[in-house]
């Protein structure tokens, strides 16, 4: 096990505050709130946000890229986007100073945040030609289930795209900037559907998966030519793009 490091005075942070230190090596973002000292990991686990430069309230710091909040006693994630904990570290107070010593792995931080929680009830439909009298047409959802094919109908297909990890679709998540169909040019009667469609961070593994699974889904209407998908990152994706739904299914109130 490593050895405890004095990393700063113990008047160094006020109360409550924050600060960066360096450990072994690694970036520690080291807390002082309520007479109390905390030390986690400076690395958001959505995508390495720098959670020292995040804003402090009680017990919890967001991260300052995309708002993914932490409990800085545990490193447990507390909201979306980040569903796994960041490392906690041991702290102690002696001599005068604060010592960190680093621990190996983090904790379980409590459950992913989409865990056993409940799979929410789907969002009420706005499309042109509800999931319901689709279902009683056939499975495709195509001309046959009546009128043309339209956004509403597209963004239906696309809840059936789910975020590999967090298991909410794409449209649910807010991930769905905007579907445009035009004409085919090459195929009278069918449409090419361009998605824009942004990720909740510019590296987000999910892409690649997200991107075929939305061309595999709604390419599959026979009133579809072709499907194009645009990544689109400004306006970047924040939480409060979720529907009242996703933040259901996420336990997140
Ligand atoms: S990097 Fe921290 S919330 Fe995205």
């Amino acid at each position: 096990m490593a050895d405890f490091v004095r990393v700063i005075d113990v008047n160094g942070i006020p109360d409550p505050g924050k600060t960066l230190v360096e450990v072994e090596g690694d970036m520690i973002a080291l807390f002082h709130v309520g007479g109390s000292y905390y030390a986690i990991d400076d690395v958001c686990t959505h995508d390495g946000g720098p959670l020292a430069d995040g804003e402090l309230r009680d017990h919890k710091i967001a991260c300052p890229r995309h708002g993914a909040k932490f409990d800085i006693r545990t490193g447990a994630a507390l909201s979306m986007p980040a569903i796994r904990p960041t490392r906690a570290h041991d702290v102690k107070v002696e001599d005068g100073g604060v010592w960190v010593r680093l621990r190996s792995e983090a904790g379980t931080g409590g459950p992913p945040l989409h865990g056993s929680l409940p799979m929410a009830a789907p969002a009420a439909s706005t499309c042109c030609n509800p999931p319901a009298a689709r279902e009683a047409a056939g499975a495709d959802g195509g001309a046959a289930a009546g009128g043309p094919l339209c956004e509403d109908r597209v963004r239906e297909m696309l809840k059936d795209v789910k975020d590999p990890e967090l298991f909410v679709n794409i449209v649910d998540l807010g991930l769905i900037y905007g579907v445009t169909l035009t004409p085919a040019a090459d195929a009278p009667g069918k449409q090419h559907v361009a998605v824009d469609m942004t990720m909740t961070s510019p590296a987000c593994p999910a892409g690649p998966q997200l991107i075929a699974d939305t061309k595999r889904v709604v390419g599959s209407s026979p009133e579809v030519s072709a499907v194009e998908v645009r990544i689109v990152m400004d306006p970047p994706w924040t939480p409060d793009r979720m529907t009242e739904a996703a933040r259901d299914q996420l336990g997140i109130f």
